[in-house]
């Protein structure tokens, strides 16, 4: 019960490293054109050519997240370059780690503009698009502390709940349609983020993004009348059902 993503097309954000290059390589090997959304365009560029010599495609689209007009701008890229849309992806993310007492209130608000404001400006926009599509996946990446709260992570903490909040207000909404609204709650996958907030952790205990990637592919290509809203994802080395 798995459906090729020939002559589907997905927008991921996030795409120039970590989890959404993992996810851009994946889903362009199912056969999806893959839209390639972040603002380093040279690490765009090189994920792209990866795909590209896989004879997978890919097109790149710079976009600032903290900026509606860039995000409004890529959504109408990819109409305007591929004219549909089947699967949107908000992956990037930044984390902001210090205790609430210490957070700025410029920190707390770039936190959420990436992690809360730009998905919900993404779906938003690109909602025309998506109900254009025979079969639509929205794929919301929040995180462990979309469910949980850490120490010294109260702004990225807020921004994960608020994400996954609106993705089930908006799965409520769109259930009698073409589109369903998945959300992955990952604990600490080896990435520049990881590396930086977790310190702690060993790489080899760490999640690998492929494993991420692997998930997603699952969610975009599963055909049938099982469907899972959300995947909460923990390291192998820690403890069970947060
Ligand atoms: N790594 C983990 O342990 C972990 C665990 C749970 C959830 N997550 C979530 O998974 C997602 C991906 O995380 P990751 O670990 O892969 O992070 P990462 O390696 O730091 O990559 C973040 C991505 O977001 C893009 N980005 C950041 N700010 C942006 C902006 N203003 N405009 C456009 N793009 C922007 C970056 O691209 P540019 O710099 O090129 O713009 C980059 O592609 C995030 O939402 C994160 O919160 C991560």
């Amino acid at each position: 019960m798995k459906e090729n993503l020939e002559g589907r097309v997905a927008l991921i954000t996030g795409a120039s490293r970590g989890i959404g290059r993992h996810i851009a390589l994946r889903l362009a090997s199912c056969g999806a054109t893959v839209v390639l959304a972040a603002r380093n365009e040279a690490s765009l560029n090189a994920t792209a050519e990866q795909i590209t010599a896989q004879n997978g495609a890919a097109i790149v689209a710079t976009v600032e997240l903290t900026d509606e007009v860039s995000i409004k701008n890529l959504v109408k890229t990819v109409g305007n370059k591929t004219g549909r849309l089947d699967i949107l992806v908000n992956n990037a993310g930044i984390t902001h780690s210090a205790l609430l007492d210490e957070t700025a209130s410029a920190d707390w608000d770039r936190v959420m503009q990436i992690n809360a404001r730009a998905p919900f400006i993404l779906c938003r926009e690109a909602l025309p698009l998506l109900r254009q599509s025979p079969r639509a996946c929205i794929i919301n990446i929040s995180s462990v502390v979309g469910v949980k709260g850490y120490a010294k992570q109260s702004a990225y903490t807020a921004s994960k709940h608020a994400l996954r909040g609106m993705s089930i207000a908006l799965a409520e909404e769109l259930r009698d349609t073409n589109i369903r609204v998945h959300v992955l709650c990952p604990g600490a996958v080896d990435t520049d983020m990881a590396g930086g907030v977790r310190p702690d952790i060993k790489k080899e205990d760490l999640i690998d993004p492929e494993e991420i990637a692997e998930l997603v592919e699952y969610l975009v290509t599963h055909k049938g009348n099982a469907v899972m809203d959300e995947l909460r994802i923990r390291r192998a080395a820690s403890g069970p059902w947060f």
